[in-house]
């Protein structure tokens, strides 16, 4: 059989690093591994067979059969862009409440008015199943134009069974028939019902909701990656936090929630102890939080769009990184942060977060993947992983964080296992 895709004499091939590791802290962040004018081979399995110098590639396989071939020269190629943090199934408009966030509102005063993810419940609620597939697709492929190829999605808009199970079978109907990858988290806990407290929430989702997930996930009819709770004031406090991860964790779901957000919670803390995969948003994180995340190797999820949006204080990344936290990004994509494009989401995160460029390429690739559990297979372009991989039509790779917005322009190619998508 032929193999898949030749990317032939690239400038610039950003590897990522080269030793098999499933993740990166500071130092490896800051010396990215990458090779000049080199060539890479996927083979028909759509993983990555060869990467090395052009002429040394052009002499292995002068003769082989390519079903395509790509000419980079002058060109970079790097990973395939992961996004560790999504909420992109869902319906209503909410875009009167930007206006009134910028006139002054908080997050807060939005959800407590009946706004924010209760607007989204109730349209999410009353949406058909074909319509909100619809409307994924065509926000995963904007994600994908962007250079993602590797997302993750919750549900959560639901907070009862039925809905939070239309919401999973959609985001499982989009992994089985669309080229992005995706890591699907059931969400049931990112509010409390209206009517509801905090207890019978916490009830229904540990008697009800997971018992039927456990159900549908035994039955091959459903994959879930992940399990996430919005731990915060006036929404999931830290005890039923740990009840409903727990649940999760025996059910052989990872641990990737919502924590710190707008208060310090012991939220870091608390996955730490539980041995969670990773803890997104973190604006509110305390010292002890971060010894306790790089100690259990619970990789934190920052999210620069939303601090961007709501005027918070930006998350805490350089002391993440000295303390030796493994740090991932997401793009945060939902109705309050209606952002789709990883490359803003790193750029946001160089000038506002003050990360490196190569802090923030890693944190958007082998660490959000290692995030989602996935770096045995993606994050990095390495022989036997995933050919998952953008083209960019530019000298250095850095322009993908320089150039703000544009994209199109400057991805030349999206490539899932070895497909040009
Ligand atoms: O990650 N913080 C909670 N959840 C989302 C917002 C969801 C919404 O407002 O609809 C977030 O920012
Ligand atoms: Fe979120």
């Amino acid at each position: 059989m032929s193999n898949k895709l030749l990317v032939k004499n690239a400038k610039q091939v950003v590897l990522i690093c080269n030793n098999g590791e499933k993740f990166l802290t500071k130092d490896g962040m800051q010396k990215l591994c990458v090779i000049e004018n080199s060539s890479l081979v996927i083979g028909s399995d759509g993983l990555i067979k060869d990467i090395g110098p052009a002429s040394t590639i052009d002499f292995q396989y002068a003769g082989v059969l390519f079903d395509k071939v790509i000419d980079a020269t002058g060109m970079c190629v790097i990973p395939g862009l992961v996004d560790a943090h999504t909420h992109p199934v869902w319906a209503g408009d909410r875009v009167h409440e930007f206006a009134m966030k910028l006139a002054g509102a908080t997050y807060m005063d939005v959800h407590r008015a009946g706004g924010g993810i209760h607007f989204t419940v109730e349209h999410t609620r009353a949406a058909l199943p074909s319509t909100l597939l619809a409307s994924l697709t065509g926000r995963l492929g904007r994600m994908q134009r962007a250079g993602t190829t590797l997302v993750e999605c919750k549900s959560g808009y639901g907070l009862e069974l039925q809905t939070e199970l239309k919401m999973l079978e959609v985001i499982e109907t989009a992994r089985r028939t669309l080229p992005i990858n995706i890591s699907s988290t059931y969400c049931g806990a990112h509010a409390v019902p209206k009517g509801k407290t905090v207890a019978e929430a916490t009830t229904d989702i540990l008697k009800v909701q997971l018992p039927q997930l456990r159900e549908r996930m035994s039955a091959g009819a459903l994959r879930v990656d992940n399990i996430d709770v919005f731990c915060e004031q006036g929404v999931f406090d830290l005890s039923s936090t740990r009840s409903i991860l727990q649940a999760g964790l025996d059910m052989g779901l990872n641990i990737n929630f919502h924590g710190d957000e707008l208060h310090p919670m012991n939220s870091a803390q608390l996955g730490a102890e539980l041995g969670a995969l990773a803890i997104s948003h973190l604006e509110e994180v305390t010292d002890d939080g971060i010894a306790a995340m790089a100690t259990a190797k619970t990789a934190a999820i920052l999210l620069p769009t939303t601090a961007y949006i709501l005027r918070l204080p930006q998350p805490r990344a350089r002391d993440m990184l000295e303390a030796g936290v493994i740090v991932a990004l997401g793009s945060d994509f939902n109705p309050n942060a209606y952002c789709c494009s990883m490359p803003v989401v790193m750029h946001l995160a160089c000038v506002n977060m003050r990360m490196s460029m190569p802090e923030a390429l890693a944190a958007a690739t082998i660490n959000a993947a290692y995030a989602l559990g996935r770096s045995h297979t993606h994050g990095s372009l390495e022989v036997n992983k995933h050919g998952d991989l953008l083209v960019l039509n530019a000298p250095r790779w850095e322009h993908l964080i320089y150039q703000l917005g544009g994209h199109q322009e400057l991805i030349r190619y999206v490539v899932i296992r070895g497909n040009v998508v």
